[in-house]
């Protein structure tokens, strides 16, 4: 999917997330949808205080929260994100837990529109791909770039993608995964084998006071 810059576009920087995202700016888009999205503070501190990336890489998008959450904090860095299937929207379950609307075809690709032009540049590259049928080759390339990057694993299966993607990864680099003791920990002994040579960042410490899910690890 290309997403264009649209014109006048600017680069934000709002806080919480949350309310950008019903922001009024935005018809049409009004809620964000987003796995632990209480996370979002934290994980902006540590791109723009702590880590600072050239390049930013996420494994399952769904309906683009923590795509927006790492965008906006750096919204200058080139930013790919990769799902095998998204609409970008919440529907079904999700939306009626949400207490939203079933949204019809039409509204569907308003809702779309408006997410994908209103609130991203053209730094952010969406890409449907199935990440873990095989190793794939042009996501690989991106890991070994010599640029400081921030790779965040959330897809359908964490030990999986870390232990195949997270190799590729260079000296200094971050790896940012969700579900952390709930779909994935060091009792994987793939998981422990991929990060022998990553450390945990400090702002773990913060994730863990705040009982949320999300763990930083540096490779060494
Ligand atoms: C937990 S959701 C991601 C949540 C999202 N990061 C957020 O913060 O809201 C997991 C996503 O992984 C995607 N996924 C599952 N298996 C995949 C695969 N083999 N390749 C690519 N994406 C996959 C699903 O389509 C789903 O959107």
């Amino acid at each position: 999917m290309k997403i264009n810059n649209p014109e006048g576009w600017k680069p934000k920087y709002h806080w919480p997330i949350r309310n950008f995202y019903k922001s009024l700016d935005h018809p049409g888009v009004e809620v964000l949808s987003c796995t632990e999205n209480e996370v979002f503070p934290l994980m902006q501190e540590f791109l723009t205080e702590e880590f600072d990336p050239e390049l930013m890489i996420e494994f399952g998008f769904s309906a683009g929260g923590m795509t927006l959450c790492m965008h906006e904090a750096a919204s200058y860095v080139p930013l790919w994100a990769y799902d095998c299937y998204s609409i970008f929207a919440p529907m079904g379950k999700i939306a009626r837990s949400m207490k939203l609307p079933v949204l019809n075809q039409v509204e569907l690709e308003a809702y779309q529109m408006n997410f994908v032009n209103d609130c991203f540049n053209a730094n952010v590259h969406f890409k449907k791909i199935d990440l873990l049928s095989s190793p794939k080759q042009s996501i690989i390339n991106h890991l070994k770039i010599g640029k400081r990057k921030f790779l965040y694993c959330d897809n359908g299966d964490k030990p999986k993608e870390v232990s195949t993607y997270a190799r590729y990864l260079n000296k200094g680099d971050a790896l940012g995964v969700h579900d952390w003791g709930e779909e994935i920990d060091l009792s994987y002994p793939d998981v422990e084998e991929a990060l022998f040579d990553f450390e945990d960042h400090p702002m773990n410490e913060k994730f863990i006071e705040q009982g949320l899910m999300v763990r930083i690890f540096i490779k060494s």
